[in-house]
């Protein structure tokens, strides 16, 4: 028999090592080396039941075929419009999330619409048995004859099943249960979530069919197993949300078929997910008008404009440093916009705590919303309101400058929408296009300026 050697793998970045070390010297985490077997036979993966005749040449760019993918579309919209316009023939998803979020539930729903549309579905399961997914198909209401469902571990059978029932579209739930028996680690660590990834990726590839593959998350909130996951997969979504809300959010950060930042908005109901097709209005249902430190921003998320309200709270700090804290922003915008209210604006600012808050469990990551923050925290340190009609978009830069934002029209035409009756933003904005009758739109050369506008009494 071989002699088998074995290796240290960082179990956060996949960093291999001959000797054990505390500290991984790829990610810096400590105590994340964990002795694995090398793995010997690993060549053989060339015949685990995919065929691998097919030898590839290369072809003139003008020569291949250019054909306009087709997607598997779902019923639900929001979905399809996360993955880009539908689910790519041959694309690996993978899912992330907290447990109970929702994945699982989400996903053989998805697979239902499929095998509603004749569609034949392979749901693989490794974490429960097929009565307790018969159990969650019952709440959900499902009866489609083209679902299989196949509670199994172990990849190579994986593999021939695929190869007997060829699926539309298989699932796999989850990867870190998936072991392949030629690597001798636990199933979810690094090398196993590794070469089963890519073994899939490769049925995927050479047989056409859709693999979506959920992972699980970490304390940190990183999908777990090695970075290099994500770099393999075609597209990274993470499902998202609060636990003591209903609302979850999913989202896409990796997607070679699809723009990212997109996200689709779902409900969890009784009976399953439902998807919400009017975000902004869920979004502003709890606003308080007339608030001070309260002002609504049209965010872009992806392709969509998303209303959502920016809560400020500034207060005299009792304590030598105040403190400044933000949910669902950079944390590191409010010290950077504190200090040009200060300085551009004159507003006393440097003993005063803030707290920021986006409403609703959003997270909004664009430059555009900074003005909105600026006067949230202006109006909670005057405890003067805003017009509860207003609508702030705009960068703000390190002069006070209100600077420009993509696709404005559509982010007015939401605010429109929703009956809305002013937006302020940059100067800038307002050429090329003319707004809609019944919206006014005001333009600003700087913070000053819009606060003269927006916080006039
Ligand atoms: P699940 O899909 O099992 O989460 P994950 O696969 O991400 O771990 O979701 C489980 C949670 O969803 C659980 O708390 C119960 C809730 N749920 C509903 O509220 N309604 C339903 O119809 C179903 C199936 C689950
Ligand atoms: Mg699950």
């Amino acid at each position: 028999m071989a002699k088998r050697k074995t290796k240290y793998v960082c179990q956060d970045c996949g960093y291999e090592s001959a000797k054990w070390m505390g500290k991984c010297p790829g990610c810096h985490n400590w105590n994340t080396l964990v002795e694995e077997m090398e793995a010997t036979g690993l060549k053989s993966r060339h015949n685990l039941g995919v065929s691998n005749q097919v030898v590839s040449q290369p072809e003139k760019i003008t020569q291949i075929e250019s054909q306009k993918e087709p997607r598997i579309t779902t019923h639900m919209k929001e979905f399809n419009r996360v993955l880009g316009g539908g689910i790519v023939p041959g694309s690996l998803v993978l899912i992330g999330g907290d447990p109970g979020i929702g994945k699982s539930t989400l996903l053989l729903q998805i697979s239902s619409q499929l095998a509603d549309k004749q569609l034949s579905v392979l749901y693989i399961s490794g974490e429960e048995s097929t009565r307790q997914t018969k159990l969650r198909a019952d709440r959900l209401g499902i009866k489609s004859d083209a679902l299989y469902v196949l509670a199994e571990t172990n990849l190579f059978n994986i593999a021939k099943h695929i190869e007997a029932v060829k699926p539309a579209l298989v699932v796999i739930d989850s990867i870190q249960t998936i072991y392949r028996e030629e690597v001798t680690s636990a199933p979810g660590s690094v090398s196993q979530v590794r070469e089963s990834t890519g073994e899939l990726m490769k049925i995927a590839k050479t047989n056409g069919i859709p693999i979506f593959i959920v992972g699980h998350v970490t304390k940190e909130g990183a999908i777990a197993g090695p970075r290099m996951l994500e770099h393999m997969v075609d597209a990274v979504l993470y499902f998202e949300g609060e636990r003591h809300h209903t609302y979850r959010i999913l989202r896409s950060v990796k997607n070679r078929f699809g723009s990212t930042h997109e996200m689709g908005i779902f409900e969890m109901k009784e009976m399953g997910l439902r998807e919400v097709l009017n975000p902004s209005e869920i979004f502003l249902e709890e606003r308080s008008q007339g608030a001070a430190g309260s002002t609504v921003v049209a965010s872009m998320e992806g392709t969509r404009p998303v209303l959502v309200e920016i809560q400020a709270l500034v207060s005299p700090s009792s304590f030598g440093n105040p403190r400044r804290m933000a949910t669902g922003i950079d944390h590191n915008r409010v010290p950077l916009l504190m200090a040009v209210l200060e300085k551009r604006v004159g507003l006393m600012l440097q003993n005063q705590d803030a707290y920021i808050k986006v409403a609703g469990g959003v997270k909004l990551d664009e430059p555009a919303i900074d003005l909105a923050v600026a006067i949230s925290i202006a109006s909670s340190f005057r405890d003067q309101p805003t017009n509860p009609e207003d609508i702030f978009i705009g960068e703000v830069g390190l002069t006070g400058e209100i600077r420009r934002v993509s696709r404005i029209e559509q982010r007015v035409q939401e605010a429109t929408k929703l009956g809305f009756k002013r937006i302020i933003c940059s100067k800038r904005n307002l050429d090329g296009w003319t707004p809609p009758k019944n919206i006014t739109v005001i333009g600003v050369n700087t913070v000053q300026e819009a606060m003269e506008t927006g916080l006039a009494r």
